[in-house]
């Protein structure tokens, strides 16, 4: 019977971990690995690493790391089941049923059971769009609005007929989980039992995941009843915030264009894709998160934010600075004319025009000084708040002389002296570059002259960077060499796999290792560069050999200090030692 592990590794057989995690991150090539900026947590310069010989990612700025399963689950926020099954199906390879733990197992399949309806629902939505041909309510509207049969295809919209009992009504006759449909948030549940539809009357906006997989909807009225917009709620597949609307529509065209234009709204999306703009996603009302830019670095160069020019929509600009700041992401800042969103503008003026604007936008950076400035008051005091707002976002630009040439734009329009900013903003960039540094230097092992020295890190990179040692330098005792103890647990793990298997490959063990730690800096020796040449490795070997011997003496000198006799046994078997 095929085994669970049998399945795992004929995917890794078949699945390339550069080429799966390319699709989401943008990898670029360093010596042997590849490198980009992580999408697991918020950074500018890539720590983010991809080994293809290893098979294995690694960041060495949050420690997330392991194999093309690992990177699945925590991408897609999947459990094991459901990564494996969907990279089985990804590359073709067959798993039997009955092999995930229960608990797992209960999850995924509830995920999937939630996936399947709203699927089913999406469909009875897109047919009751279509149904009734003129006279439908909703597609007058659409037209009315200027969308197209193309995108409502595209865009699988649909229509939730204005009823109690519309999809409740056909996912019963589909002998669905009632539960299961509510859970997924398109039924609701009767105070005196029964269930009713969650969205009547609106049409529906099916928000579709990078994996194709209707996650959720949202959903417009036709008039101007409230909410406007309704939402599917929080589900165990559908977490507000988290995915950008249109991502799975647009990213081939971002990736092209290599810029991404965000917009608010659904139907801001829509309008700019019908009018030929298809590098454009949309955050749907919320505030922009680091999981939405996080998203989309995996595909853009430079994000263009479409802002509405009134005080929320400023304020929202604002408040994106230090996002797109920590994430590395270049942005720029479009404001609309006001009373405009995309939709309408791009409808009345066209698309050349609206192309006018983007490309008149200002870095966001200078929008956020211009914003800043340009509100506030001339005390004293509000100078200095100003720049207490304006320094961090200065002390994140990577670029010196930018940095000095915005720190003389900011004096000059603060009026605050320029030394004064530079030296504020010297002392603000020495605190926090501090941390930065520090882990920057801890994680890395490079290889460098002083690394060559025979220490922890070298020993462990020499056992897994050349394997041919570990024999002999297993029985030499170097363990006891070692000062760090999660090298040391390391080292042993080693030592005791190869005792019970003989020669493994550490690639299809590191999983399995048990702590966290251990784990984390085995992949990281992994990924680093092997520190000896072939040719130095067994002057290496030699030189912790005799190391090891070394301390076994002194240790033992320690032990029998007060036992003369020992020592002189011990003194005698040394000379005669130096003397052959
Ligand atoms: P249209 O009137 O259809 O053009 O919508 P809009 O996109 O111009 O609406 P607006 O600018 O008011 O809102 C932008 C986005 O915020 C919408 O596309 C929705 O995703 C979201 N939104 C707006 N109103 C609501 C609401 O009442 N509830 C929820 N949950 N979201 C809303
Ligand atoms: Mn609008």
């Amino acid at each position: 019977m095929q085994s669970h592990r049998s399945v795992k590794e004929e995917i890794k057989q078949v699945a390339d971990i550069v080429q799966a995690i390319g699709q989401f991150v943008q990898l670029k090539k360093a010596g042997r690995n590849f490198t980009g900026l992580c999408p697991f947590h918020a950074e500018k310069d890539p720590s983010f690493n991809v080994s293809p010989d290893r098979q294995m990612f690694h960041c060495f700025g949050c420690k997330k790391g392991g194999d093309i399963f690992a990177f699945w689950m925590e991408y897609h926020g999947l459990t094991f089941p459901e990564a494996l099954k969907d990279l089985a199906d990804r590359y073709n390879v067959q798993i039997p049923d009955r092999f995930s733990p229960s608990e797992e197992k209960k999850r995924s399949r509830l995920r999937e059971t939630l996936l399947k309806i709203n699927e089913s629902a999406a469909q009875y939505f897109q047919r009751a769009l279509t149904k009734g041909g003129r006279g439908n309510p909703a597609a007058d509207y659409l037209k009315k609005r200027g969308i197209t049969g193309d995108i409502i295809s595209e865009f699988r919209l649909g229509w939730a007929p204005d009823s109690w009992d519309g999809i409740t009504g056909y996912l019963r006759r589909q002998d669905t989980d009632m539960e299961r449909a509510a859970k997924a948030g398109l039924i609701v549940n009767r105070k005196g039992g029964g269930y009713y539809d969650r969205f009547r009357g609106r049409i529906m906006f099916p928000i579709i995941n990078l994996r194709g997989q209707v996650v959720g909807f949202g959903g417009r009225v036709l008039d101007d009843s409230l909410p406007k917009y309704l939402n599917t709620p929080e589900t165990p597949v559908f977490h507000k915030g988290e995915f950008p609307y249109g991502l799975n529509a647009s990213f081939r065209a971002i990736r092209e264009k290599g810029t991404a234009v965000i917009v608010e709204g659904y139907m801001d999306l829509l309008a700019l894709r019908r009018h030929g703009l298809d590098q454009v996603v949309a955050t749907l009302g919320t505030a922009l998160t680091p999981q939405h830019i996080r998203r989309i670095k995996g595909y853009a160069r430079e994000a263009l934010v479409v802002f509405d020019s009134d005080e929320a929509g400023i304020e929202a600009a604002l408040r994106s600075l230090p996002l797109f700041l920590n994430e590395g992401l270049p942005a720029r800042a479009v404001v609309l004319p006001e009373g405009h969103d995309p939709d309408s503008f791009v409808n009345r003026e066209g698309l050349p025009r609206f192309m006018e604007l983007l490309n008149r936008a200002s870095p966001m950076f200078d929008f956020f000084l211009e914003q800043k400035l340009s509100r506030s008051g001339t005390d004293i005091e509000e100078k200095v708040r100003v720049l207490k707002e304006i320094l961090p976002a200065l002390s994140q630009l990577h670029n010196e002389a930018q940095r000095t040439l915005y720190a003389g734009r900011v004096s000059e329009r603060i009026g605050i002296k320029e030394e004064v900013v530079l030296s504020e903003l010297n002392s603000f960039r020495r605190n926090r570059s501090e941390n930065t540094l520090e882990r920057n230097l801890k994680g890395r092992v490079g290889r460098t002259e002083t690394d060559k020295k025979i220490g922890d890190i070298q020993l462990l990179n020499l056992l897994v960077h050349h394997p041919g040692t570990v024999e002999a330098l297993r029985d030499s005792g170097c363990g006891a060499l070692i000062s760090n103890r999660t090298v040391s647990k390391a080292v042993a793990y080693i030592f005791h796999k190869q005792e019970e298997n003989g020669p493994v490959s550490l690639e299809g063990l590191v999983g399995d290792v048990e702590d966290e730690d251990v784990r984390i800096q085995l992949r990281e020796v992994m990924l680093a560069e092997s520190i000896y040449p072939e040719q130095e490795v067994d002057q290496a070997v030699m030189e912790i050999m005799e190391k090891a011997r070394q301390k076994r003496l002194s240790d033992s000198v320690k032990e029998i200090r007060d036992d003369p006799e020992a020592l002189n046994d011990l003194l005698l078997k040394l000379r005669d030692r130096n003397r052959c």
